[in-house]
């Protein structure tokens, strides 16, 4: 064990990506002499040749700072890396060092971390849920208000372990999570991982039975969106939507290799997705509803979650400064109110009548699709749901 680890911490200076195998593989090696178990020594490979490193999510600095774009995701997904060796179940894996030395089996460890025994501790646990997607959909109002109930608590930044910091290893992963008590559960936020290739199979070999809530918005918003954010980050200096959407005006063709038009198509990310989880395990959020409902959305998503209903009208009052709902903080005695910073509810840039059309024309396939995958419509197309959207601005 001690030359293992004495050759890993060698390795992890020399080249980033190796440590990613080292540590997994020390911590596989751990786990089966720990269990003896023949059954619980089978270790799945876990293909990262696409693995992307630096791509992120939205404006929210994440664990390691401010993210980067889907854009960079994709050109670092061409980069080869390597076979993972990730333990059966990589999540019970972490655990089930110290459940071996109990004499206790992987799946004991996991539905430990699923059913805490009421006399536990708080202590760091994996997520059992995590808010998946989509960059600008939502996703930090979705957070914010979920924490407001007493059963959950929530990693308050973006933690990127399996688009960016998968190399640090189980034991970091857990390490950002925040206490949680008996009876809560824990969710992490990174929009980026539902356009992260990986993602998908090396969340479901960690934890077959995660949650994953998508906030998903009508691409067209959702794109304009990504793109102010680029311009107020001071990612993008140059350039404009319209050109970059619709290159050829005569043509009116869009380009959907363009990330903030590729991660619009949904459906096509959920494809992949579907490969590792059932459908059942997954909740759809139409973002453009929780802007204008949050309670109704935050009901659905606690009755998914399996937790009291306890957040609801009560718990929103509308901020007309803002022009969004904004949190109470109820049991404060205080009559505080807490809304979203000011980089979420960014004014949008002005597109032409006819990129507009030629955008829509484009992602009414694709939505329709989603909607048939998810069983449900979110309307995104109804012209007088378009509307309404544009006005708000
Ligand atoms: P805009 O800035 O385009 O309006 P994310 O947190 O995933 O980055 O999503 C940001 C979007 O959340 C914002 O996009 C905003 O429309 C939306 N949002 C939903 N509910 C909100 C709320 N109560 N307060 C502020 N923004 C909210």
């Amino acid at each position: 064990m001690r030359e293992v680890r004495t050759f890993c911490w060698r390795f992890r200076r020399r080249i980033l990506a190796a440590v990613a195998i080292c540590s997994i593989a020390y911590f596989a090696i751990s786990v089966n002499m720990t269990k003896h178990s023949p059954a619980d020594s089978d270790v799945q490979g876990l293909n990262v040749d696409s693995f992307p490193r630096g791509g992120g999510a939205g404006d929210e600095a994440g664990a390691g700072g401010m993210d980067g774009e889907a854009g960079d995701q994709r050109k670092d997904s061409s980069r080869k890396i390597h076979r993972i060796p990730l333990p059966e179940e990589g999540m019970k894996g972490q655990k089930s060092q110290k459940v071996g030395e109990q004499g206790r089996s992987n799946s004991d460890a996991v539905s430990d971390n699923h059913q805490q025994s009421e006399t536990s501790k708080p202590s760091k646990k994996f997520p059992q849920a995590i808010i998946i997607g989509v960059k600008k959909g939502g996703t930090r109002a979705l957070l914010d208000f979920i924490s407001l109930h007493p059963n959950v608590v929530v990693a308050k930044k973006e933690v990127h372990f399996f688009d960016r910091y998968f190399e640090n290893g189980l034991d970091w992963y857990r390490e950002q999570m925040p206490l949680s008590a008996p009876g809560q559960i824990t969710i992490e936020k990174t929009p980026s991982y539902f356009i992260t290739r990986i993602a998908p199979e090396a969340i479901s070999q960690i934890d077959k039975k995660m949650k994953l809530i998508v906030v998903v918005r009508d691409p067209v918003d959702r794109a304009l969106s990504d793109f102010a954010q680029s311009i107020a980050t001071g990612r993008r200096t140059e350039g404009q939507f319209d050109g970059l959407a619709v290159p050829d005006p005569k043509t009116g063709v869009v380009n959907g290799s363009w990330y903030p038009l590729d991660i619009g198509m949904y459906d096509v990310h959920l494809d992949r997705w579907l490969q590792h989880f059932p459908m059942p395990q997954f909740h759809f959020i139409n973002g453009n509803d929780l802007i204008k409902h949050p309670a109704r959305q935050l009901v659905k998503l606690q009755q998914f979650l399996n937790i009291d209903v306890i957040i609801n009208e009560d718990y929103f009052v509308f901020n007309k400064t803002k022009g969004f709902y904004c949190m109470k903080q109820m049991g404060t005695g205080a009559d505080e109110v807490k809304c979203l910073g000011h980089n979420k509810g960014r004014e949008h840039p002005r597109v032409s009548p006819s990129v507009l059309q030629s955008l829509r024309k484009f992602f009414k396939p694709h939505n329709k699709r989603l909607y048939s995958m998810i069983g449900e419509n979110f309307h995104w197309d109804d012209s007088e749901d378009q509307t309404k959207s544009r006005r708000r601005r």
